[in-house]
């Protein structure tokens, strides 16, 4: 059920794919091991100590395996019925070497190695080798997200207490104030994708904060080369209109931090607004793609909204660099992130707001094969109104991370979840890899000409860096 269409290798030195697996997977591999090297240096039990330095010695060999273009090797059982399915692929594509395999598959195979090295232990099971970068990542994003906690808190407020909108009268003014607040909270949560920790390794924190703010998401908008939400706006209004009770909104979600915030800003204002009665979350059940959303990092930001003072006035990786020690939030700020807690809070607790992992997010394939692999969750996706994907691998997932012509409709590339699925999807991606489809003729190579675009180079850099984005819709309900 996988795509005809040749999927991007890392044997294709033009493609990024080459560039992830030789530059940047074994920077992150190094990170991962600096992580546990810390966390077994301040263990007292000599398991924990003996577990990390093993743990230690696997990582370093997968990454010398990586560099030295050996061959892939087997997953070891660790008790999850995935690692056959992950040997069984290893199998059908010959054993092959980390320099000629499907991008896709050997990014995946690369976290899943990994987690399984955490499984074996016995001590280290539920350990998250990437959790401390994300926290403190979310912690640097400090002024957007006070930013937008104060901007929620208004948003909401107005919606409950006044059930209109910024003074409009009649329905069609109503619409339209509700289409612009819809827009503006979807590209909220679109740019939010822009700072997941793969790709910024080589940024700073001043470079992080550029990206978040709202002056930042205006001058962005022209960067949105294909944006469809006039049409998710739609079907989700029709549907309220129409009176329907129960109308449910799925994220399956990509990065942790700021990038949870922003989609918990817009399962938050989807509820309080009516555009749907329910929002179901779907995290990763392993490490992932570095900062990936895991169960743990919901709840891990819901208790740092909790206390937000103690939160914040706790030194951040940044602060210890610069000695500067962090500013107290006002009261204002405290009490807008408070809102925030409760609010979600109680969506949380009244069962509108749910988190729903599930092992299929994680397997090597791509969503092509979602309705055989896992024919339960395709059709508990097709009770819901929108399904919308966040993020760079979920729109590689989807599309099968194949060389499409850039001008095959997104619902084609879809495969088996476009037409005769019963499914509606949203994807919300900035772009940071080369698949690219359902742009307009001549737009790719008008992005291609474009300063630091590739150019005549046969790579399409432009596609690389998460400078531009595309909001894509394929609607097959009806
Ligand atoms: O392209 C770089 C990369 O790490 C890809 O490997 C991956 O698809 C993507 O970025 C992760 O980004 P996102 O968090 O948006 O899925
Ligand atoms: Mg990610």
């Amino acid at each position: 059920f996988d795509t005809k269409t040749p999927p991007y290798s890392t044997s294709d030195t033009s493609s990024f794919a080459y560039i992830s697996a030789r530059d940047r997977w074994p920077v992150i591999i190094t990170q991962g091991i600096d992580d546990v090297h810390r966390e077994t240096m301040t263990a007292t039990d000599p398991e924990v100590v003996n577990e990390g330095k093993q743990i230690i010695a696997e990582l370093t060999k997968l990454k010398y395996e990586l560099q030295h273009d050996r061959p892939m090797t087997l997953i070891p059982d660790d008790g999850y019925a995935d690692i056959k399915e992950y040997n069984q692929e290893l199998e059908a594509l010959g054993n092959p070497k980390w320099f000629g395999v499907p991008w896709l598959f050997a990014e995946c195979y690369l976290y899943r190695r990994i987690s399984s090295f955490f499984y074996l232990s016995q001590k280290w099971k539920s350990y998250d080798l990437f959790a401390r970068q994300k926290m403190s990542t979310f912690k640097s994003s400090r002024p957007a997200v006070l930013e937008l906690a104060g901007r929620y808190k208004d948003i909401v407020t107005e919606l409950e207490s006044k059930h209109t909108l910024k003074g409009a009268k009649t329905k069609e003014e109503l619409e339209a104030a509700e289409k612009i607040l819809f827009i503006e909270m979807c590209e909220i949560c679109l740019w939010g994708n822009a700072t997941d920790l793969s790709l910024l390794t080589n940024l700073s924190y001043e470079d992080i904060q550029k990206l978040q703010g709202t002056e930042a998401r205006k001058a962005s908008e022209k960067n949105i080369v294909v944006n469809d939400l006039n049409a998710a706006f739609s079907v989700l209004y029709e549907g309220q209109r129409a009176g329907k009770t129960e109308r449910r909104v799925d994220i399956i979600l990509d990065n942790a931090g700021f990038e949870l915030f922003v989609d918990l800003i817009l399962a938050g204002y989807l509820i309080s607004s009516g555009l749907a009665t329910e929002v179901v979350l779907h995290p990763k059940r392993i490490p992932w793609f570095v900062s990936d959303v895991v169960p743990k990092d919901f709840a891990d930001l819901i208790n740092a909204l909790a206390d937000p003072q103690a939160f914040y006035s706790t030194p951040s990786e940044d602060d210890k660099h610069t000695g500067k020690s962090p500013q107290p939030l006002s009261d204002i700020e405290v009490g807008n992130l408070s809102f925030l807690f409760r609010h979600w809070s109680t969506f949380h607790a009244e069962g509108q707001l749910l988190i729903r992992p599930n092992g299929f997010w994680t397997e090597g394939g791509s969503y092509w094969r979602l309705p055989t692999s896992n024919p339960a969750l395709f059709e508990d996706l097709q009770d819901s109104e929108l399904v919308v994907f966040k993020g760079d691998l979920n729109y590689r997932k989807l599309t099968g991370d194949a060389m499409w012509s850039p001008t095959t409709p997104f619902s084609e590339a879809i495969g088996p979840l476009g037409p005769g699925s019963g499914l509606r999807i949203l994807a919300l991606r900035t772009c940071k890899a080369d698949v690219i489809v359902g742009l307009p003729i001549g737009e790719d190579e008008r992005l291609r000409a474009t300063d630091g675009g590739g150019g005549d180079s046969g790579a399409r850099k432009w596609a690389w860096s998460g400078k531009w984005a595309v909001v894509q819709f394929s609607d097959q309900k009806t």
